[in-house]
């Protein structure tokens, strides 16, 4: 087969570009207490590719139409969790939703995950959920018998929590559940999951210490096996799951 020339790659791909465009509305949840004490939704109709993800619309909408809009993303392949959003009614991250995929014939209805005070447009203060972080003792603990080399671990044993590793802290787990929309106090699925990752690590000497944490009354006996974080996870980790492991763990103290 021949090789196609530049002059028709280019070609190509401005046929690809244009044909492909669709007519999309993004109707946004905009707040900025410097304006009004109110939130308000405001439409942007923007032609764009429906292959293209929720995020390159909201840049689109940033750089070509109102440089206002407000919101966090960094590594746009979802990995640093800064974005993620509540994207028609559901906890998403903005950089792994495709256009095509969210029913782009009717406005896609973006605003700011809930249960954290929202600062401006679909930015949140993300120090509680960061607090309560912090809270679980997220770090390997460990005392004396200093290993010359690296700490050892069985493959059996590395894999008891392996699905609790994958979590980005992007808190689309936390702000999906109803308990924690009605009470900030309670410690929240992304913070259980990250003391799951470290109590069932066959290394780690404070496992009774963090169940201790866990077993406050802002703990993990608040859950309500709702199965939204489940469901909210953009990393597939079974939230649900991890908490039902910490609360087994803390009536049998077996991990
Ligand atoms: S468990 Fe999943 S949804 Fe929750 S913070 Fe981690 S990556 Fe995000
Ligand atoms: S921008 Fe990093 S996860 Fe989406």
């Amino acid at each position: 087969m021949a090789t196609p020339t530049m002059d028709k790659l280019e070609a190509l791909e401005n046929d690809s570009t244009s044909s492909h465009l669709i007519t999309v509305t993004f109707r946004i949840r905009r707040f900025n207490p410097e304006i009004s004490a109110e939130a308000v939704w405001e439409d942007f109709q923007l032609e764009i590719d429906p292959k293209e993800r929720v995020l390159d619309g909201l840049h689109k909408i940033k750089w070509e139409l109102d440089g206002t809009l407000t919101f966090r993303r960094s590594c746009a392949h979802g990995i640093c969790g800064s974005d993620a959003m509540r994207i028609n009614g559901k906890n998403r991250l903005a950089c792994k939703t495709l256009i095509k995929d969210i029913n782009p014939e009717k406005p896609i209805t973006v605003e700011a995950i809930k249960g954290l005070t929202v600062l401006k447009d679909l930015v949140v203060d993300m120090d509680p959920f960061f607090q309560a972080y912090r809270d679980v003792m997220p770090f390997l603990v460990t005392k004396g018998n200093e290993p010359t080399r690296e700490r050892l671990q069985s493959a059996e044993d590395r894999e008891r929590f392996d699905d609790t590793t994958k979590c980005i802290l992007c808190a689309a787990c936390t702000s999906s559940c109803p308990v924690f929309w009605n009470d900030g106090q309670y410690f929240g699925p992304a913070a259980i999951v990250n003391a799951h990752r470290f109590i069932f690590d066959s290394r780690d000497e404070a496992g009774e210490q963090r169940l201790e944490i866990l077993n406050d009354r802002d703990g993990v006996w608040r859950c309500r096996t709702t199965f939204n974080c489940t469901d909210a996870c953009p990393r597939g980790i079974e939230v649900t799951k991890a908490i039902q492991e910490v609360k087994r763990a803390l009536i049998t103290r077996r991990y």
